[in-house]
């Protein structure tokens, strides 16, 4: 028969984890970054400002964001030899495939000089994985699409310099709108850091047993890659997709709410908010102000707010405070960016990189001992291999 164990309390303590970075009220809706709101950052702070204020607890300076600033522009550029590595994918593989690969080979130019208990190496690593993550996922479209990677500048802020590396080539630049580099660096920041979500304590898990911390940040890009996790993103513009048209949107609440139906509504729900994503109300807000400055009329806006309307009307939804998330308007903006689909988790990653790399870099720099989830057995107890 299957084994009776006593439940052990301290169980759940070793599943836990300390942490100053951010505060999440789940039923208030509430997000805070070292205690500052996230609609205050969305509206008056700026990408690089919130991963600097992630990695060190305070919001810089003038001078010491201009020093950070020139810093992370110091790293902005990846080994030239990373281009072999990138040229063996195929050029029809996934974005994340090919994302998680390429900064876990980071490790294999950075590993042997690093020593993550020297706090200055620890640093520089935090700082290398910012800078060259954009150029990266820049390098990732471009060789999707065919066309040769571009390098960073200098001269441009985080987010245009990025959008100059997706969209710009070497037969011609232009200008970067400051409506998308606003639009851009938004969107970085509202993704920047959420606690312990799966990818983030999978950093920590892999950080825990003194691994380099370009294979930990690698580890968190496969995590986030499940369409539970950051895979929504791209999950609900295909959704969207499916749906086509605003009287098709029932067949698919009927589809979420089926029990033997493994659909769920993409964009929708959350283990800890049981109210309204905070970012998720931002992004709305800047779908709208996006679109309207773009004088784009996109259609799958208009039935991505149908649905909204018709699930939180649906008891089934309400019960069980399913609101949308962080990825449910992302999508949209990302396409009037110029996005594709399937570079939307890319995106994700490349956002939450500093949130990643501040719980790492803080989860290191005091006593720590390798994580070990505990399990609760379920099994056969002990039997003897029978006399055959
Ligand atoms: C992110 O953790 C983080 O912080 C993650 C994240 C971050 O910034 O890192 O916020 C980013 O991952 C956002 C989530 C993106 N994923 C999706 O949008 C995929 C669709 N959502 C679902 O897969 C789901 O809501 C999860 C995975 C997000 C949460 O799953 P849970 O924890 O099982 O949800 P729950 O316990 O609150 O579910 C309660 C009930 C269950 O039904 P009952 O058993 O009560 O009958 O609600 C149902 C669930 O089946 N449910 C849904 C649903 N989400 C939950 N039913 C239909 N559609 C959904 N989307």
């Amino acid at each position: 028969s299957e084994g009776v164990f006593t439940f052990d309390p301290g169980f759940m303590s070793t599943a836990s984890c300390e942490s100053k970075i951010t505060y999440i009220d789940g039923d208030k809706g509430i997000l805070l970054h070292r205690g500052y709101p996230i609609e205050q950052l969305a509206e008056k702070s700026d990408f690089l400002e919130v991963c600097y204020l992630l990695l060190k607890g305070e919001l810089p300076s003038a001078e010491e964001k201009a020093k950070f600033t020139g810093t992370i522009q110091a790293h902005t550029m990846v080994h030239e030899q990373l281009k072999s590595f990138l040229n063996g994918f195929r050029r029809d593989a996934h974005p994340m495939a090919i994302m998680c690969g390429m900064v876990g080979a980071l490790s294999a130019f950075y590993h042997d000089s690093l020593d993550i208990n020297d706090p200055m190496h620890r640093e520089i690593s935090a700082i290398r994985l910012i800078a060259k993550i954009p150029t990266i996922a820049a390098m990732v479209y471009k060789y999707s699409v065919g066309q040769p990677a571009m390098y960073p500048r200098n001269d441009l802020s985080y987010s245009e310099n990025f959008l100059h590396m997706m969209f710009n080539s070497p037969a011609g630049s232009r200008e970067i709108s400051p409506v998308l580099a606003r639009a851009m660096d938004r969107i970085f920041v509202l993704h920047a850091d959420h606690e312990q979500n799966a990818s983030t304590s999978t950093v920590r898990l892999a950080g825990s047993s003194g691994a380099n911390p370009f294979a930990c940040i690698a580890a968190g890009i496969a995590a986030l890659w499940g369409p539970a996790h950051g895979g929504a993103n791209e999950a609900v513009l295909r959704m969207l997709d499916e749906i086509g048209d605003v009287s098709n949107i029932d067949k698919f609440i009927a589809k979420a709410k089926d029990k033997d139906d493994p659909f769920k509504l993409m964009g929708f729900g959350h283990r800890v908010y049981k109210n309204f994503d905070p970012r998720a109300k931002v992004m709305k807000q800047t779908c709208d102000e996006v679109l309207g400055e773009l004088g784009i009329n996109d259609p799958q806006l208009e039935l991505a707010m149908k649905l909204e309307e018709i699930a939180l009307s649906d008891p089934y939804f309400v019960e069980r405070n399913l609101y949308p998330n962080v990825d449910f308007y992302s999508g949209i903006i990302l396409k009037a960016l110029g996005i594709p689909t399937e570079m939307f988790t890319v995106i994700f990653a490349t956002g939450r990189t500093p949130g990643w790399i501040a719980h790492w870099h803080e989860m290191i720099s005091h006593p720590y001992k390798i994580g070990r989830p505990r399990q609760l057995y379920t099994g056969h107890t002990q039997r003897d291999y029978p006399n055959r």
